[in-house]
């Protein structure tokens, strides 16, 4: 079975694109606070650690990341500090230390977000988090050949407004964008972002 290293596996999407993969691949999980690993992927040298115990791996797929969310004026410069170190610089982590012990040909398929074309209000930190990883992610595919690098750009999860208080009518199940990190690992394109149409 090919070894799929899933960060983010207890959230609203990771614990859906655990239930997609788990019947076909060995899933190894990671979060902050459980799963068969914990770590933060803001701190560099806890993934090299992480990663060097886990070993070889087939894809890489992050579900994971903090950024504020509120208005412009509820925003402090910090917050922008705090969003791109744990999101943005998380997951670039994952990447650029997760090269040294994936295997060849191996997968990454990172978390983006609708924010980063379409602001609305309160999704200013996701927006430029958001931006910077699609931007991460076509340019390490434009370069990198032993690897392959894809996003997934979920919009609101119907379990997400739910969460928040929100009017989910238009929100999209979870499950929807868990099928695109799947067709992501699988598919072998590189330098693409995956949205649910
Ligand atoms: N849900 C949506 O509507 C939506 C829309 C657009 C984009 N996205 C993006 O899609 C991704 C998944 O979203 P989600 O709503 O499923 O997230 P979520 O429900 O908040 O879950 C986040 C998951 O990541 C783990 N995690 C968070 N920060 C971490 C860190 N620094 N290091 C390691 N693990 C960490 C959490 O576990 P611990 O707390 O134990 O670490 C949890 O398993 C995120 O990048 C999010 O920005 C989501």
């Amino acid at each position: 079975m090919k070894k799929v290293v899933l960060v983010g596996s207890t959230g609203v999407i990771g614990s859906k694109v655990e239930k997609v993969l788990r019947d076909n691949y060995e899933i190894v999980t990671i979060n902050r606070s459980s799963g068969d690993y914990k770590m933060d992927m803001a701190d560099a040298k806890a993934v090299d650690e992480t990663l060097s115990k886990i070993g070889g791996f087939d894809a890489l797929i992050a579900t994971s990341g903090y950024g504020k969310w509120g208005s412009l004026d509820e925003h402090s410069v910090q917050d922008f500090h705090d969003g791109l170190q744990s999101k943005l610089m998380g997951q670039v982590n994952l990447v650029m230390i997760g090269r040294k012990y994936a295997n060849p040909g191996a997968s990454f398929v990172l978390s983006s977000g609708i924010l980063a074309q379409h602001p609305i209000e309160g999704g200013l930190s996701y927006g430029v988090i958001n931006a910077g990883l699609e931007a991460f992610v076509r340019g390490v595919a434009f370069e990198a050949k032993d690897i392959k690098i894809n996003a997934v750009s979920p919009s609101f999860a119907k379990e997400t407004m739910e969460q928040m208080g929100m009017d989910s009518g238009s929100g999209i199940p979870a499950i929807e964008f868990a099928m695109l990190y799947k067709q992501a690992i699988e598919e072998g394109k590189s330098g693409e972002i995956y949205r649910f149409k």
